[in-house]
């Protein structure tokens, strides 16, 4: 399948998403909601979204998306970057937080398409706002996949002492092959950069068996979402998922545990999902 194709189902879920972290109240939200996630996320619940929140053990899809996305915010604050890189970035708030509440150099990198939604969105903030995010915030059009990908990379790493790329909800949906391909790109740029970090979700398949049921819903629902009429392509097991990061040039990697974060984000200890959440470094 190519990247294109991938893309076109890919993007519905970042409007679905950016709806979902307006939902949850994150900073800045509101601002990056769309009217086309409305509707796919009350549409999606009148479709039976709704029977996962009544179904005891069941995570609910905005649930599961809390889970990773509060995670993946409680990494990249300890790791306390000063450039932060989200591949991907669909209409994520984080980047937009880090470079006005931080003063953070942030790079968001998506397809075109979805850069221009997001630019379109910015310059719909309230004006100082607007300004300031202009100042800190850089929106890169890039496929991730390209052959020229590593360069691009490197380049928005430049001069970072600590840079953190973050790769939300992106790298799931590509098949292994792509996946080796994104992990060996990031691994390269930031050796080129002199180390960093990369943090990422992603799912194997034991843990999805253990939750059963669960998984089978939230299936269905990403299917839903993006038009895939095949399952998501996991990893095995953990052992396997760490190899493929080593193999791809990453110095190690480690599934975060949740209730190692719950002090830090007390919400942690209600949010339960199959993905993990992993870092990986240079
Ligand atoms: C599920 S959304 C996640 C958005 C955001 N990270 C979040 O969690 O809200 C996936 C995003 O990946 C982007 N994407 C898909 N394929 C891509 C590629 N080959 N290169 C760059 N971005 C891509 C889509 O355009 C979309 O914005």
């Amino acid at each position: 399948m190519s990247a294109a194709h991938d893309a076109e189902r890919i993007g519905p879920t970042a409007h679905y998403t950016a709806y979902v972290w307006h939902r949850l109240g994150l900073p800045y939200a509101r601002h990056l909601a769309t009217r086309q996630g409305a509707v796919l996320y009350w549409g999606f619940f009148a479709l039976g979204e709704w029977t996962t929140r009544v179904v005891p053990g069941v995570p609910t899809m905005r649930g599961y998306l809390a889970y990773r996305h509060l995670l993946i915010d409680a990494l990249v604050e300890s790791l306390g970057p000063d450039r932060l890189v989200e591949l991907g970035a669909g209409l994520t708030p984080r980047t937009l937080q880090w470079a006005l509440d931080r003063d953070v150099a942030a790079v968001d990198i998506d397809l075109p398409a979805m850069i221009a939604v997001k630019r379109a969105a910015l310059l719909r903030l309230p004006a100082p706002l607007r300004a300031r995010a202009a100042a800190a915030l850089t929106l890169v059009a890039a496929d991730v996949l390209a052959p020229q990908f590593e360069d691009t990379l490197a380049e928005q790493l430049a001069d970072a002492r600590t840079p953190v790329v973050v790769a939300e909800g992106l790298a799931s949906y590509f098949d292994r092959t792509a996946r080796v391909r994104l992990f060996a790109a990031v691994a390269a740029a930031l050796r080129r950069r002199g180390g960093g970090h990369f943090v990422v979700d992603l799912h194997t398949a034991d843990a999805q068996a253990q939750v059963g049921g669960a998984t089978r819903v939230l299936r269905q629902a990403i299917r839903m979402l993006t038009r895939r009429r095949h399952a998501l392509d996991p990893f095995a097991d953990l052992p396997a998922l760490r190899t493929a990061l080593l193999d791809a040039g990453f110095t190690d990697a480690r599934r975060l545990q949740p209730q190692d974060w719950v002090a830090r984000v007390p919400a942690l200890a209600r949010l339960h999902s199959p993905a993990h959440v992993v870092h990986a470094w240079v």
